[in-house]
């Protein structure tokens, strides 16, 4: 069922665990997602950047595969707007039926981000979509971005800002980057600055370039407070060290069985994810029949 993020991300702040959002660009890629989810009985969020939708994932043809997706399944889904950059991609992401939307300003001054995302809380909230944006930047790992704490955010500043935007999701920076980090490198997270967030604003928290952190780190994120792992770099090398060792052993393998191997491997890849953040069986339908002949 398609629902917003914010139940979503209210009920894993009560409960203590965090939901999976996977940049899915395609059909098989969002139907790997979206079923790993089912049969994991977790929620989950799908979502797409604007770069994606213009490249690939054109918003007028995955929309509706997505919202149909969401709502024949029983766990609760949400349709994410990834990095709003503008009022304008915001906007249509709204009038298509996302019902999240991420606005990002989160590289313009402090006050230019607080009008914006506060601007866009207003609409969306008016229209039953929730919203997320960031503070501090979360920016590149090809650039070495997240290495040191001048991007990181700042407690006091977050409290201010949430208070005046009334945002449902903050996504916070300590430590991660997007993309593919370094051979090797894995990223140290500020887990004091995480436990300082959370004490303050006790609202549901976003760890954006979930790919590459370890293990040990996204476990302790979760642990310390994070709410939602945006995996994108991750989930598409699943699909790609699938496809390489397939068609390494037959190098004749079709569209058709290439995407099927592809699918699988997602799947795979987001069903043990979604064990190691603790958002499995968080719903199981299996209510006994009460009796009733009604
Ligand atoms: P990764 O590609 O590093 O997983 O980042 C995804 C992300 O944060 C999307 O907003």
């Amino acid at each position: 069922m398609l629902v917003n993020m914010k139940y979503l991300l209210d009920n894993a702040n009560r409960d203590g665990y965090a939901v999976m959002a996977v940049n899915s660009v395609n059909m098989e890629m969002a139907r790997a997602v979206i079923e790993a989810a089912n049969e994991e009985h977790s929620p989950i969020i799908v979502q797409l950047g604007r770069g994606q939708m213009r490249q690939l994932a054109h918003a007028e043809d995955i929309i509706p595969m997505l919202i149909n997706m969401a709502n024949r399944v029983d766990v609760p889904v949400c349709i994410n707007l990834d990095h709003g950059p503008d009022y304008e991609t915001v906007n249509d992401a709204l009038h298509r039926g996302f019902t999240n939307v991420m606005i990002d300003a989160s590289s313009l001054p402090y006050e230019e981000n607080v009008r914006r995302s506060r601007i866009v809380a207003d609409i969306a909230h008016a229209m039953g979509v929730s919203v997320e944006a960031e503070l501090g930047h979360v920016g590149q790992a090809a650039d070495g971005d997240g290495q040191t704490d001048d991007m990181y955010t700042n407690v006091e500043q977050a409290v201010d800002f949430v208070k005046r935007t009334g945002v449902d999701a903050l996504a916070v920076a300590i430590g991660t980057a997007h993309g593919k980090y370094p051979a090797n490198f894995v990223p140290k997270l500020d887990f004091e600055r995480l436990a300082a967030l959370k004490a303050a604003l006790k609202m549901p928290l976003v760890l954006h370039g979930g790919s590459g952190s370890g293990e040990e780190n996204i476990r302790k994120a979760v642990a310390g407070g994070i709410n939602k792992i945006n995996v994108c770099t991750d989930a598409f090398r699943a699909a790609e060290i699938a496809m390489k060792e397939q068609w390494e052993k037959d190098p004749d393998t079709d569209y058709l069985h290439i995407m099927v191997t592809a699918e699988a491997a997602i799947k795979k890849f987001v069903k043990d994810y979604i064990r190691m953040i603790g958002s499995n069986d968080r719903y199981t339908f299996d209510y006994a029949d009460n009796g009733s002949k009604e």
